[in-house]
């Protein structure tokens, strides 16, 4: 029970990472909301783990992120957990991507972190020990050819990670901000950087570019979510948790 009396908003948690992190904390006595765009695998994923019915969240809507802060500050009687995990790619070089990828990339994957950091500061605050958690990527620190908006989105979330915490540690006692980046990690989106619907081709494939041998599992990402959530962690804000099976060691 790391996560006793923690009380958890997760974006993008109707699968993949987000309902990872979502289910380890719920295992680990946190009060959990479930948000997605996808409001009915939301509302299974909720089902599953959560007390509390899943809430609508496009996370590039400001008004929307407005509303689901007061909601989730109802159901769980206040909020001091955010994970910021919602996020998409476009695979694409600077010459092969259109202005649209650029800009949803940029909107889904940086300006969400911004609008939840900014939406949620004052209730975390009242609700304090609190901590947001950025989910990054090894993208924000290694680029690759084909990622440009990503590799640009993700670098933003980090370094946004870092003035969120300088900011809330002058102005709030006890909230605190960092980010975490893994390399590969097994859900749909390893699809889409792919060229094969067969994903075990892909884990494959992609798990010879590691160290370790392997792509990382959603489980993998949830325990540092964990970490970062509880008080374990209350030393540590504005860092970065890299989780990439040793690929910027090379
Ligand atoms: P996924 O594609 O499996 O799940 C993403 C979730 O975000 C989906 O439930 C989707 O409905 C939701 N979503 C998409 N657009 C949204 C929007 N506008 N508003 C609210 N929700 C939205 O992806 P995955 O792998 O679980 O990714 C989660 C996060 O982890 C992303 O930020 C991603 O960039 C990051 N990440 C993923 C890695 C990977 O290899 N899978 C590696 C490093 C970071």
């Amino acid at each position: 029970m790391r996560l006793a009396g923690k009380k958890a908003l997760v974006t993008g948690a109707a699968r993949g990472i987000g309902l990872g992190c979502a289910r380890l904390m719920a295992e680990h006595g946190c009060d959990v909301v479930i948000t997605d765009i996808d409001i009915s695998e939301a509302g299974r994923a909720a089902g599953e783990v959560s007390n509390h019915p899943a809430i609508e969240l496009d996370v590039t809507s400001g008004p929307a992120w407005k509303a689901a802060i007061e909601r989730a500050g109802d159901l769980m009687d206040g909020i001091n957990v955010l994970v910021n995990n919602a996020g998409i790619i476009i695979p694409g070089s600077v010459e092969d991507l259109d202005e649209a990828g650029w800009d949803r990339t940029m909107n889904v994957d940086l300006k969400s972190v911004y609008l939840g950091c900014h939406t949620a500061l004052p209730v975390l605050s009242r609700n304090a020990p609190a901590s947001i958690i950025n989910m990054a990527s090894i993208s924000s620190m290694i680029a690759s050819a084909n990622f440009a908006a990503y590799n640009a989105a993700k670098a933003g979330v980090h370094m946004l990670t870092k003035s969120v915490a300088l900011h809330a540690a002058r102005t709030y006692a006890d909230v605190r901000c960092n980010s975490v980046h893994p390399a590969f990690v097994d859900t749909d989106m390893v699809d889409q950087v792919t060229n094969s619907d067969d994903r075990q081709l892909n884990t494959g494939k992609l798990a010879r570019q590691i160290p370790l041998g392997r792509i990382a599992t959603v489980e993998d990402v949830a325990w540092a979510v964990v970490y970062l959530a509880s008080n374990e962690s209350s030393f540590m804000t504005g860092s970065e948790l890299k989780l990439d099976g040793g690929v910027s060691a090379m």
